[in-house]
């Protein structure tokens, strides 16, 4: 099992939950972060911590959004360098966008 980064995080990118993991298992891409399922010890440290409530064990997410489970493990691979461990400034309209609805096509994927 793994914890998994949704759609309510992109174009957010609050960085509250990076901070807080024990194993430094997120990355981060350019308007989203995702978590590295080989590295997540299902710990639960971060759910709590996001504004946006974007976090969910992978058995929990919602099945509109079941997608996001293969697109953690797949840009956890691609942004394999870009460990974040701490909290960052938000993305500048992340107060807008977190109650807009947004899709995958949304994800910038290169740095
Ligand atoms: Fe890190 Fe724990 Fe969140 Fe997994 S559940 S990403 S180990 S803080
Ligand atoms: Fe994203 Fe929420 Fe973390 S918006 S960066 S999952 S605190």
């Amino acid at each position: 099992m793994a914890y998994v980064v949704t759609e309510a995080c992109v174009n957010c990118k609050y960085t509250n939950c990076a901070a807080v993991c024990p194993v430094d298992a997120f990355r981060e891409g350019p308007n989203f972060l995702v978590i590295n399922p080989d590295e997540c010890i299902d710990c639960d440290a971060c759910r709590s911590e996001c504004p946006v409530e974007a976090i969910y064990p992978d058995d929990e997410v919602p099945a509109d959004q079941e997608h996001y489970i293969d697109w953690n493990a797949r840009l956890a691979e691609k942004w394999d360098a870009h460990v974040i461990n701490e909290t960052k400034d938000a993305l500048p309209d992340a107060d807008a966008w977190a109650t807009k609805s947004k899709t995958v096509d949304d994800i910038v994927q290169d740095w």
